[in-house]
């Protein structure tokens, strides 16, 4: 039997959380002959629920699913782990952005990314889920030093899903058909969705929707779809964000299918013009041993150039916002 990997999710006794830990423990992440063992991390106020989640957790008789551990102690929650999902932050309300929770939200990141940098693994990969995420991420990852940047994304896999979703309802393909959709930037409003890469089967998927669709519906659609859910539901995304994260985390450790890349927020290279030192997302190809590749030499025209400008700059703005949060 293989030995168990420590997985770690923070704010596990939450909506995201409770999607979420039930796929991991079934093994759609890790893969079926992967066991694990949980790490949930809480706050005090959280706790009881969270051991309602273990005990139903444990009621599913996970083969998988080797031990649990529920704390409200980053550094135990984090001991010897080696991929961690960052998901405990509080959610946006109705006619908020998401930057609009960086005050509340990114100190959270700066005690999670030092109990990181004590007591994580070696092999420790972090998805940071928790708005506003990119930012997030990049106090978690300066407040880890010792942690390779590269271990630090956020997640922009489920703009990217909205998009393939979107995409297959207006032409009648299955999502499987669409291939190299791109999300630039940032997890928020400027967020740049571009199909002028992507492939319905084999044909282009910008002349199978027309330009006039492209910019006036699907853009913004895309763009803000969290605040649509918010409105509809009376709460942010949950099921569908934990399976956002079901896919980035699954692709990172094991591959991205062949001939398609996936989006993925991660340390900025300066690739396609994007400012260094922000977590921007790009699209990414997976070898699946736990690294990634930004796609290099992609034609990219004005237009998408302008919105990763915009998107860039937002990014700027939040860091500097953030500047006392990072070491
Ligand atoms: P929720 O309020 O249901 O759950 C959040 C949980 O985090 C709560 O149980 C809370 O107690 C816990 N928590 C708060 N501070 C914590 C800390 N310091 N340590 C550990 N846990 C802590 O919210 P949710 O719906 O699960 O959403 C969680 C976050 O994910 C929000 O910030 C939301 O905006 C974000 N989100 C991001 C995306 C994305 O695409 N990147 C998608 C959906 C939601
Ligand atoms: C989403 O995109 O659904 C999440 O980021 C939640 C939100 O605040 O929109």
């Amino acid at each position: 039997m293989t030995n168990p990997i420590k997985v770690t999710v923070t704010g596990a006794a939450g909506h995201i959380g409770y999607s979420l830990l039930f796929r991991i423990a079934a093994g759609e992440v890790f893969g079926p002959k992967q066991p694990v063992i949980l790490q949930m991390l809480e706050i005090p106020p959280a706790m009881s629920v969270l051991e309602g989640t273990a005990m139903e957790l444990q009621d599913c008789a996970f083969p998988l699913l080797h031990d649990m551990v529920l704390t409200d102690d980053p550094m135990v929650g984090f001991d010897g782990t080696s991929w961690a999902f960052l998901v405990g932050a509080f959610p946006r309300k109705a006619g908020m952005d998401r930057a609009d929770l960086i005050g509340r939200n990114g100190p959270i990141f700066v005690g999670q990314g030092k109990a990181i940098n004590a007591r994580a693994a070696d092999d420790f990969h972090a998805l940071i889920v928790g708005n506003p995420a990119n930012t997030n991420a990049l106090i978690a990852m300066s407040n880890a030093p010792d942690v390779p940047n590269e271990r630090f994304n956020a997640m922009t896999r489920l703009d990217h899903n909205r998009s393939l979703s979107q995409l297959a309802a207006k032409t009648g393909a299955n999502v499987a058909d669409i291939k190299q959709m791109i999300i630039w930037g940032n997890h928020s409003n400027t967020m740049v969705p571009d199909i002028y890469h992507a492939k319905i089967g084999r044909k282009k998927a910008i002349n199978a929707v027309g330009k006039r669709w492209y910019k006036s519906y699907f853009k913004p659609t895309v763009a803000t779809r969290g605040g649509a859910i918010i409105k509809a539901r009376g709460a942010s995304s949950a099921a569908s964000a934990a399976n956002a994260a079901i896919c980035h985390v699954r692709d990172w450790y094991g591959g991205t299918r062949k001939g398609d890349w996936v989006s993925m927020a991660v340390p900025s290279d300066g690739s396609y013009g994007a400012p260094e030192g922000v977590i921007f997302s790009f699209p990414c190809v997976c070898p699946g041993d736990g690294t990634y590749q930004i796609v290099q030499g992609l034609d990219v025209n004005e237009e998408i150039q302008e919105g990763i400008r915009k998107t860039g700059e937002e990014l700027l703005n939040e860091k500097a916002v953030v500047a006392d949060l990072l070491s």
